[in-house]
């Protein structure tokens, strides 16, 4: 099965490029950058990653950014995820950034845009890894600072595809954000969203109905409402579910109580995704082959679940074609191996 999973030919949906700053470019950007961090090695700062929740993570998360401060540092961190998504066999990464996390330190909107965006571009060249960026907005933040994180980015449009919205999500819920999504939509992005992580489902139907989101960001509480499981499949609305990420978080108690199934089995669209790989125990391969034992999902099962990473992927539809039809001669040649 780990065969089938490693060479499956998938798309990654759910990726925060702050999360795949592993510890061991953590200190050598910090070095060269004179930096600072209260870590004496690689080995200690993972055994910081212990989180009793979304919260903790985050508090740890928004440290280990404060080392990226140029264009160089953000480019690194973009081509070393994208050479991992060749390695692992994505063809496709749709990347989320938190301009915020960056800007309210005083590094340029520009450097950190244009250090992914040229890392994204020699990926597709040299890797042949094609990649969407998403800008997210920083839900603890003000709808306001939302306002001027967009203005910010205007002069990059052509370089977005979407925009999002993550960090921490009780109390600040989707209907926060409710005019800039739309100013957001008015410039041509597609609007996205974290939801129903530790949110309960009426944050799932605020996306949906209020910022008109065309896929949620894990939504594991669906399930908790009916009427929302019906409404998500009428509408077409996928889920981008990271399995470790919720162990690690503690959204669930375990891999063997997580939904994934259950949400296929009553109909909705979901993808498996790797959220923070830095910091969650394991990229997007990991992801499936963890999720696949503690469910025992079959090899149609993880079809299904590729075939979902590109049709609700933003690619067009020729691209999206092309990648099916690829996908579909590799299951057709492996699914009884
Ligand atoms: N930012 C990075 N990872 C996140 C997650 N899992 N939830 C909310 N915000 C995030
Ligand atoms: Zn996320």
């Amino acid at each position: 099965m780990k065969t089938y999973i490693d060479n499956l030919p998938k798309a990654e949906l759910h990726l925060h490029i702050e999360g795949t700053l592993e510890p061991e470019l953590l200190f050598e950007i910090a070095n060269r950058n004179h930096i600072k961090i209260p870590f004496e090695s690689v080995e200690a700062v993972k055994a910081a990653y212990q989180f009793n929740c979304l919260q903790d993570f985050l508090d740890i998360y928004y440290q280990g950014a404060e080392v990226l401060l140029y264009e160089r540092d953000f480019y690194e961190l973009t081509y070393r995820y994208l050479e991992k998504c060749k390695d692992q066999n994505v063809k496709h990464v749709e990347i989320m950034f938190d301009p915020q996390t960056h800007t309210n330190r005083g590094i340029s909107f520009q450097s950190v845009i244009t250090g992914i965006r040229r890392a994204m571009e020699d990926a597709q060249k040299h890797l042949h890894v094609s990649s969407f960026l998403i800008l997210s907005f920083l839900r603890h933040l003000s709808e306001e600072a939302a306002f001027e994180t967009l203005q910010q980015a205007l002069p990059f449009k052509s370089w977005i595809k979407a925009v999002g919205l993550d960090s921490s999500e009780k109390g600040n819920p989707p209907s926060k954000f409710k005019r800039v999504f739309k100013a957001a939509v008015q410039e041509g992005w597609i609007p996205l969203a974290h939801a129903g992580e530790e949110g309960d489902a009426t944050y799932i139907w605020e996306a949906i109905d209020l910022l008109k989101v065309q896929r949620i960001d894990h939504g594991n509480n669906a399930l908790q409402d009916p009427n929302l499981v019906a409404e998500l499949v009428k509408r077409n609305v996928a889920l981008t579910v990271c399995p470790l990420s919720n162990k690690a978080l503690q959204v669930v108690k375990s891999l063997e109580e997580h939904p994934l199934k259950k949400m296929m089995d009553v109909g909705l669209k979901v993808t498996v995704n790797s959220d923070d790989p830095a910091y969650f125990g394991g990229g997007i391969n990991r992801n499936f082959e963890e999720i696949q034992k503690a469910l025992q999902l079959g090899k149609n099962e993880l079809y299904t679940i590729a075939r979902n990473s590109f049709e609700y992927s933003l690619l067009d539809d020729k691209r999206k074609q092309q990648h099916l039809t690829e996908l579909e001669t590799y299951h057709l040649n492996n699914m009884t191996l």
